[in-house]
């Protein structure tokens, strides 16, 4: 039976660190972190999520702004906010809830946020350092994997982390961080999608496996090498409640450890959000 992977509880430490060096930061120069949240539209999932991230916000002693605004917004209203916002100095993290409706072009507004306020790190500058090894931010979930992996001193060097899924928000940056010469990662890394053929064969030969591909319970025990650490990223709402991607009950037998959903890497999303709000501010602060 495979060690449950607690990211409820990691993200609660890390939160309270966060805390900590906020109210330390805030002691040596006056300001109060703060992130602005910019919602388009009524998507349920997303309502839920900018309250979590505002709520997350409060407790450790940050500020945070919720825009709300009409699914009909065109985009050159929605890049006058953003413009906005980046000109303002009391705001210093920025994050646009995706999904956006149809009439705006997500590229468009994610490459105008500033990339100094860019806590999702979805921004090209960003991304591009991230591939490069000198990453400025790091987007919120595969940077929460990551610590996730070092806090339980799961090894990573050498090892095959296999990543389902090649999104821009999880699988292609956890693969861009994961093969860096750098402690936590030095990977070895394979990248699958909905076209790679032999996919079990392929996941079968992860030491580390990441599911990150929207489909609930996906990942099935015979596609899981004994004793391997599989991180589920999905949250898919279906009749039966919240599953991830990992068909749980099945894989816990075959893996050495695992992340449950609810409460493996969605807590620590929100987690790492705040931690990059922190730097942001930082940044800020050194300029
Ligand atoms: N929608 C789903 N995940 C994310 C995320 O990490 N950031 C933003 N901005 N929107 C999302």
């Amino acid at each position: 039976m495979a060690m449950i992977l607690d990211g409820k509880a990691l993200a609660q430490t890390l939160r309270a660190e966060i805390a900590e060096e906020t109210t330390k930061f805030t002691e040596e120069t006056g300001v109060v972190p703060c992130l602005a949240a910019v919602l388009v539209g009524e998507d349920p999932a997303s309502q839920i999520y900018v309250r979590n991230k505002e709520t997350a916000c409060a407790k450790v002693g940050m500020g945070s702004k919720i825009f709300r605004l009409p699914e009909k917004t065109s985009e050159a209203e929605l890049l006058e906010l953003v413009d906005e916002l980046n000109r303002d100095a009391s705001i210093h993290g920025i994050l646009v809830q995706l999904p956006l409706p149809r009439q705006i072009s997500e590229k468009t507004i994610l490459d105008a946020v500033s990339a100094d306020k860019d806590v999702d790190a979805f921004h090209p500058t960003n991304v591009g350092l991230i591939l490069q090894g000198r990453p400025r931010f790091l987007p919120c979930t595969p940077f929460g994997i990551q610590e996730l992996l070092k806090r339980y001193e799961i090894p990573t060097s050498g090892r095959h982390v296999v990543i389902v899924g090649r999104s821009d928000i999880v699988g292609k940056p956890m693969a861009a961080m994961m093969v860096q010469r750098a402690e936590g990662a030095d990977a070895t890394v394979s990248i699958c999608h909905s076209r790679t053929r032999n996919l079990p064969e392929l996941t079968r030969q992860a030491d580390i496996l990441i599911a990150a591909v929207g489909r609930p319970k996906f990942i099935t025990s015979d596609m899981v090498k004994q004793g391997a650490v599989v991180v589920d990223v999905g949250i898919n709402r279906t009749e039966s409640g919240v599953v991830g991607d990992v068909d749980f009950e099945g894989v816990k037998e075959i893996a050495s450890a695992i992340t449950p959903v609810p409460g493996g890497v969605g807590p620590l999303t929100i987690a790492m959000l705040l931690g990059n709000t922190l730097k942001a501010a930082k940044y800020a602060s050194m300029k």
